[in-house]
């Protein structure tokens, strides 16, 4: 039998439930959505439908206005039938896959289960989102073929964007269920995979509460302030910036007191079971309903003070009262700020003298014996908690990957110089000779396994390619500080871009030249992506906007020509070198990222979450590394030859001028399709950012395969002089009704007129480098624009567009 999941029932449909129904939906599979029959009905209301589904209406409204986004595209709600758990029970009966989302309650979960087992078809696969409830507690009683088919599938909050899917087997589910779901959730569903043991609260939430129990602890007795320790426990330790407080105050502060609550109870050999504990200023906030941002305030709040000033509270640990935030000046993070790489960041705090440095210390160095203390409890290695940590509360290193950073031995010996109780399996991996808990030879990444005392390799699925590994096994075959190079297998190589969000320089630029140079010498086809991490994350922001106001101030309009022609002859050889090129974007995609997909690839493959725009409105600009051109041809040559010769040209004008025009970016691969800037005939959507650049590799190799031959340049035809009228009234419209300022409407008139090609006559075909020409300048006119300086100079100091 081969498996598939085609129909699937999500059983509750609140925060959790909406969010993992709207994720399947986004993998095209139908969703049955299921909640409870209000119990407050009228007798009027008793039999109405529409009133007995008010609370899965709720919920699935809830997941479609939720923000950031829940739903891929809102048009995958389509996919989406709701009901409620009287009347559309039977409906159970054909899916393929039920995932209970239902309340924390043990009783309400074990006689939902008894009535599922009645009903599921023998290979219906069935699993808990539960957060700590014990599998085997839910599943007690039920019949060997349901506890065959029943596993816990523990999903984070928000479900689209937070990479971890926890999966936990119950002790008599079988090897086949186990793997689909494994490979289900990591290739349909895009998640990372981490195996849990059926231990309370499993393994993130399991490290992460204790962590911040700790520190929770920890701020009262050393007497820091709450700003101290998150600026001590955020992106300067390579965590979000919302770090411990923030955190707490994002996921609620009742919902973390049930977690540890939890822990508390269920563990109780825990050897770090009073950190599970409350202090009594958190205690009370929860008591006064101080819950964090669902509610009036958490440990931070803004309020207005005496002259009407909105400020920043936050709470004294102390007195458990608001006062006002003030900004942590520690020195060591003086020391992390000066520090260049992460790895000099930690050791700069977690080795530094002042009290943010003991403090950082003391917490630290506690979570990462806990999280040695915890295997083999709650996983089999630590590559699992690792990943855990990173994808399920979003830090850029796992405990143990952090552990070698700063170095295990001398961390090692700085905990026993401080008293502290090292893990007998540490330092026995320490005497053995192992100083690191993983390494990679031989263009593979190697963990160190407590149990056998030996490295094993980390598994990987197939298309999980790392380029951190390649890296570090010496396949960088030319490299600058802006970009790589890197050697990724079977004669493909990949462009790694490797600046500060990955924006696009000279020197980046200048490289595209030589790669072409190289690989078509020594390449089979090319990949152009990275792997820089975070949510969500950058494929490339842009252009190096430092860079362009240089030359916007100085005056430099022959050096921005020159820099521009770069850019776009650049992406064009590439384009048409004979070698297949495939861009793998994900995140932020924009500006100069988004031209390179455009410009440079045969093929774009990107990940779900792609938000992907020609940008450049915002900053005064236009695209002009061959956005414009890049894009008005990928619709004109996605039409069918014959449709081609005769086509309204009007019909493409307006969605290419409105896509550069009003800057739109998508939220998602699926919205890039909407936009056109991806085309889901050629291009193609890889759900897990993880797979995104052995799956590119896979389309270079099915294209060498094939018998890769290059496009060849043709002229496109453009709308000419009729661009201007065509787009007039509607520019009239939004400038009248206030949706563009005078500024905006001198942009996006000259957008037109690019994208037109300029004033030939309709239906003329062009040559792409007139079109190349007229965007530079276009650019060029712009950049001498006060007004386009003054919103590239907000941009820069406060990461938003300037409407002037
Ligand atoms: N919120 C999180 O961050 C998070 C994260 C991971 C796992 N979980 C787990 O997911 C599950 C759902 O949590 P949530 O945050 O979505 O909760 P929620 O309160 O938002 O939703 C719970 C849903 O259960 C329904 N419900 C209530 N009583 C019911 C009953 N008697 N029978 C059937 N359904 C009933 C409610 O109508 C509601 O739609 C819980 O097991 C929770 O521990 C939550």
């Amino acid at each position: 039998m081969v498996r598939k999941i085609s129909k699937a029932a999500v059983i509750g449909s609140g925060i959790m439930g909406g969010g993992i129904a709207a994720l399947l939906a986004g993998a095209g599979v139908k969703v049955l959505l299921l909640d409870i029959v209000p119990f407050d009905l009228t007798d009027g209301e008793k039999e109405d439908p529409a009133a007995r589904n008010r609370i899965v209406k709720t919920g699935m409204d809830g997941a479609l206005m939720a923000q950031p986004p829940l739903f891929y595209s809102k048009k995958d709600a389509g996919l989406i039938e709701i009901g409620n758990l009287t009347d559309d029970f039977d409906k159970l009966a054909d899916c393929d896959w039920i995932c209970e989302v239902v309340v924390e309650n043990l009783k309400i979960k074990q006689d939902l289960f008894k009535r599922i087992e009645a009903i599921r078809k023998p290979t219906c696969i069935v699993s808990s989102n539960t957060s700590g409830i014990p599998l085997k507690a839910m599943s007690e009683g039920l019949s060997p073929e349901f506890k065959q088919h029943f596993l816990g599938t523990h999903f984070f909050n928000p479900v689209r964007w937070m990479h971890l899917l926890e999966l936990i087997p119950g002790e008599e589910t079988s090897r086949d269920v186990l793997d689909f779901i494994e490979k289900f959730g990591e290739v349909n569903l895009g998640k990372g995979i981490v195996w849990a043991k059926d231990t309370p609260n499993f393994i993130g939430n399991r490290i992460g509460i204790q962590g911040m129990g700790k520190v929770m602890q920890e701020v009262v007795r050393q007497g820091m302030t709450l700003a101290e320790v998150d600026a001590l426990f955020g992106p300067a330790m390579g965590r979000p910036s919302s770090a411990i407080f923030g955190t707490a105050d994002l996921v609620g502060l009742d919902t973390m007191a049930h977690v540890m609550e939890n822990s508390y109870a269920l563990c109780p050999d825990d050897e770090e079971r009073d950190t599970h504990v409350l202090p009594d200023f958190v205690k009370k906030m929860v008591e006064n309903n101080w819950l964090g941002n669902k509610t009036k305030g958490g440990f931070f709040k803004k309020e207005k003070n005496a002259e009407g000033k909105k400020v920043k509270m936050m709470i004294d640990p102390a007195t458990c009262e608001y006062v006002e935030f003030a900004k942590a000046d520690l020195p060591c993070l003086t020391a992390a700020k000066a520090a260049e790489t992460p790895a000099e960041k930690a050791k700069a705090i977690l080795y530094g003298n002042d009290k943010g440095a003991k403090f950082a210390w003391s917490c630290c160095a506690n979570g990462l014996i806990y999280a040695a203390n915890r295997i083999p409890e709650i996983s089999a290695s630590i590559v699992e908690i690792d990943n855990a940590m990173k994808w399920g509360y979003a830090l850029e290193t796992g405990p143990f990957e952090s552990w070698d950073m700063i170095g295990v031995n001398e961390s090692v010996a700085k905990m026993e110089a401080d008293g502290m109780a090292v893990p007998e399996k540490v330092k026995a991996m320490l005497a053995g000779g192992n100083e690191s808990f993983y390494k990679v030879e031989g263009g593979r990444q190697y963990f160190y396994d407590f149990e056998t005392e030996a490295y094993k390799p980390v598994k990987l699925s197939e298309s999980a390619l790392s380029l951190a590994t390649c890296r570090a096994d010496g396949k960088v075959v030319k490299s600058c500080p802006s970009v790589s190079l890197v050697d990724i297998g079977d004669d493909v190589f990949c462009v790694e871009f490797t600046t500060k969000m990955n924006a696009l320089n000279r020197e980046i630029i200048e490289f595209m030249g030589e790669v072409k140079d190289f690989a078509l010498e020594n390449a089979a086809g090319i990949v152009i992506g990275n792997q820089a991490g975070g949510m969500p994350g950058a494929f490339s922001a842009g252009a190096d906007l430092d860079y362009v106001l240089g030359l916007c101030k100085g005056k430099k309009y022959a050096e921005m020509d020159e820099f521009l022609t770069l850019a776009q002859n650049g992406l064009k050889e590439i384009r048409y070198a004979n070698l297949p090129v495939v861009a793998a974007p994900y995140g932020m995609t924009l500006g100069g990222g988004c031209e390179v997909c455009l410009g440079a690839a045969d093929k774009i493959v990107g990940a779900a979450d792609l938000m992907m725009g020609l940008v450049e409105m915002g900053v005064g600009l236009l695209p002009a590394g061959g956005g414009c051109t890049n894009l008005w041809k990928k619709f004109f040559f996605a039409l069918p030859e014959p449709v081609q010769k005769d086509t309204d040209l009007a019909k493409l004008f307006v969605p290419v001028f409105m896509a550069i025009g009003m800057a739109k970016y998508s939220m998602s691969a699926k919205q890039a399709f909407g936009f056109g800037h991806m085309n889901p005939l050629a291009d193609r959507i890889v759900m897990n950012r993880d797979l995104l650049i052995g799956e590119a590799k896979k389309e270079v190799l099915a294209m060498v395969d094939a018998g890769y031959a290059p496009p060849v340049k043709k002229p496109v035809p453009v709308m000419g002089e009729a661009g201007a009228g065509m787009i007039s009234a509607q520019i009239f419209n939004m400038f009248s009704g206030g949706f563009l300022s005078e500024h905006d409407m001198l942009i996006v008139k000259r957008i037109a007129y690019v994208i037109a090609g300029g004033t030939v006559k309709e239906g003329t075909p062009i040559d792409e480098d007139v079109m190349y020409k007229l965007e530079r300048e276009a650019f060029i006119d712009f950049a001498k624009e006060e007004k386009t300086i003054a919103r590239i100079e907000h941009m820069l100091k406060k990461g938003a567009p300037l409407r002037n």
